[in-house]
């Protein structure tokens, strides 16, 4: 058989061992793999190339995605998915693994729809697609998120200071809730909550009474009552892209305003999706890439590889599909046991 593999949307650390899984595991049971650079834009162009298990050699320590990413929806306009069904004819691909989160698995279940062999692996550091316990680059997000809030808590103890940290994550809180729980925030607001100013200005009161300083994590997402300004562009999936000043900066002078104190803020941004895999995302990672080859391989087409417990399996695209995975309660209870 003839794999191709391609990996969408926003990048985050663990897809580059997920392309190595796909690559040995293919190549292990007699296959061959082709891969498509920059998402669905290189199955759209036929811009693609072989990848031999040489090519992967070292990935499963490396972050970003050696074929590149992209945004791009290939469903978007019809004469460009006809380019797509024509480039699979041409490079003879029988299986198509689909390595991304929301946007680049519709996209591979609609190619599913019309007539063609796609499985999926799911990604995102946002840890928001549903079906699976984890999703990959999420561990390896959250860890440089908890080191930035403790690297803020030196400066912010030294200055008396209150220090909002801004965090990824538009739907979901994942981020943010594994930053403050882990990182030991005063609080920490995600975008599942309402915004309680009243609630959240007496944590932060309580925290620099108490030892005169007052950490913060706010997820991008959190809505404060006023729309974050567009950066005036959408993505291929119709997503505004947001404008540079966030939550965090908001928060801050909110802070200010009603304590006194000299507060500030940090968006660490990209910052999150770079760097090397942990140790979870690299075993993950592999573990799903090897898991949608072997679902390929066992006639399991629509298919997407996932983690349920400690073991990986196979779900439809439908029921990974549907909607960002939001935090749970019981998490934002455990969550809200170490607010100040
Ligand atoms: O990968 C998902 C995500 O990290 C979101 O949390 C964030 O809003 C978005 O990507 C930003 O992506 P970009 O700036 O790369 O388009």
């Amino acid at each position: 058989m003839r794999f191709g593999v391609l990996t969408g949307g926003g990048d985050c650390p663990g897809l580059n061992p997920a392309i190595r899984a796909v690559v040995r595991r293919a190549a292990a049971r007699g296959h061959a793999t082709v891969g498509f650079r920059d998402g669905w834009k290189g199955v759209r162009d036929d811009d693609a190339r072989p990848l031999l298990p040489a090519d992967v050699v070292g990935l499963e320590g490396r972050g970003g995605t050696i074929l590149g990413t992209s945004r791009t929806n290939p469903f978007a306009r019809d004469e460009e998915a006809g380019k797509v069904l024509a480039t699979l004819e041409r490079q003879r691909i029988d299986v198509l693994v689909a390595i991304g989160g929301d946007d680049t698995l519709s996209a591979a279940r609609e190619l599913h729809r019309r007539g063609k062999a796609v499985v999926g692996v799911p990604k995102t550091m946002d840890n928001d697609v549903r079906g699976t316990d984890w999703t990959f680059g999420f561990h390896s997000a959250a860890a440089v998120a908890v080191d930035a809030l403790e690297r803020l808590r030196d400066t912010a103890a030294s200055h008396h200071r209150a220090i909002v940290l801004e965090v990824m994550g538009r739907h979901a809180g994942w981020v943010a809730l594994a930053t403050g729980l882990a990182g030991g925030a005063d609080a920490t607001l995600l975008p599942e909550e309402a915004y309680d100013e009243g609630a959240f200005l007496a944590r932060v009161r309580r925290a620099l009474a108490a030892r005169g300083y007052a950490l913060v994590v706010a997820s991008e997402g959190v809505d404060l009552g006023l729309r974050r300004g567009s950066a005036g562009a959408k993505d291929g999936f119709g997503h505004e892209i947001l404008a540079e000043r966030g939550v965090g900066a908001e928060l801050a002078q909110r802070i200010q305003a009603a304590t006194g104190a000299e507060t500030r803020s940090v968006q660490i941004g990209h910052i999150q999706r770079g760097g090397a895999p942990e140790l979870f995302d690299r075993i993950l990672a592999s573990r799903l890439g090897a898991g949608a080859v072997d679902l390929a391989l066992a006639g399991r087409m629509g298919e997407v590889a996932v983690l349920r417990g400690a073991e990986v399996t196979g779900i439809p695209f439908d029921q990974a599909l549907g909607g960002p995975k939001t935090v749970s309660a019981d998490w934002l209870d455990l969550l809200h046991t170490f607010d100040a």
